[in-house]
């Protein structure tokens, strides 16, 4: 095993890869894939589409434990998969934690033969509140989990790669909202983190490509889940705006993340790195 500071020399290919099979473009098999945010929502539907992409997975999240239904059905799918999946709590905004965090799961991915190859940085937090009032105190968390925490999980997931010469794929889970203003929705403070994801995976990329190691964003629209459904409770006329940009008739679910999620952390996207995936049901193709 090498050190940081002498990171092992990774042969990278100078041609397309040939003839694989389209399957195999979408297999996770003999890796192991970490997901912060992976106690619910999103986070945790990601991590079923990893163990159905017989890959290993290792679920992040602040909260004390997942979700009870999802992760029930999770341990059965792993179990009938013969593969493992693994909960760890952890406060992503803390480096000591998600270093150790990381460490871990990728001894644990060595010993079961599947490496740590691939991380969805999808934890994430959202508040709203008026910019001339926004208190100063949440401007900074909202940066701190979605930005610095999001920067010190792909840190330390870069880190494993390039100490164990493994040419990992890091998903950051960024938004529509770092392209466009939501309209009727009073989130600066969560808007101006998912830019700042969205550029951070640009500058990322073009630091770590020359280890093999690629970077995009998955930008989703409006999906239904805890973080929206607080939200919609409070103002339920806000649903109305979001369905009057819905082309497709309809907010999105967590289901529909699953295929570009895997598509990205897969060989299938070995040529795309720095970019920004965006599905937001056409939210952002009419105004
Ligand atoms: N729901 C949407 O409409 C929507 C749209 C675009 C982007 N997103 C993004 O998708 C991601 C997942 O959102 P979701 O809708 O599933 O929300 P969610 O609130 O259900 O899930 C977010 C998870 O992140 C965890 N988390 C928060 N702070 C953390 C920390 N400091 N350390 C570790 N874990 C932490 C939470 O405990 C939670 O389990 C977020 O990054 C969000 O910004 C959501």
């Amino acid at each position: 095993m090498g050190s940081i500071e002498e990171p092992i020399e990774v042969q990278l290919p100078t041609a397309a890869p040939t003839f694989a099979p389209t399957p195999s473009l979408f297999s996770l098999t003999g890796r192991t894939i970490a997901v912060t945010g992976g106690g619910r929502g999103l986070g945790i539907t990601l991590a079923a589409a990893v163990l159905e992409s017989g890959g290993h997975c290792a679920c992040i999240d602040i909260l004390p434990s997942p979700s009870e239904l999802e992760w029930t059905s999770l341990l059965a799918l792993a179990k009938s998969s013969n593969l493992t999946v693994s909960y760890h709590r952890c406060d992503i905004t803390d480096e000591t934690q998600i270093s150790a965090t990381l460490d871990l799961i990728a001894e644990t991915g060595a010993k079961l033969g599947a490496p740590l190859a691939g991380t969805i940085a999808c934890a994430g937090i959202q508040q709203k509140v008026p910019a001339v009032e926004y208190p100063v105190e949440g401007f900074r968390r909202i940066m701190d989990v979605n930005v610095t925490g999001t920067f010190l999980t792909i840190k330390h997931s870069a880190r494993i790669f390039m100490r164990e010469g493994t040419r990992g794929s890091v998903v950051m889970i960024a938004s529509m909202s770092g392209q466009v203003a939501n309209r009727g929705l009073t989130c600066t403070a969560y808007n101006t983190s998912k830019a700042a994801v969205q550029q951070m995976c640009r500058s990322v990329a073009q630091e770590w490509g020359a280890h093999g190691i690629r970077v995009n964003t998955l930008s989703p629209g409006y999906i239904r889940t805890a973080m929206t459904d607080a939200l919609l409770a409070a103002e339920p006329e806000v649903e109305k705006t979001w369905m009057a940009g819905a082309l497709l008739g309809r907010l999105g679910t967590p289901e529909d993340f699953k295929a570009p999620a895997i598509f990205l952390l897969a060989d299938g996207s070995s040529w795309m790195t720095g970019a920004d995936l965006r599905v937001d049901g056409g939210h952002c193709a009419s105004a």
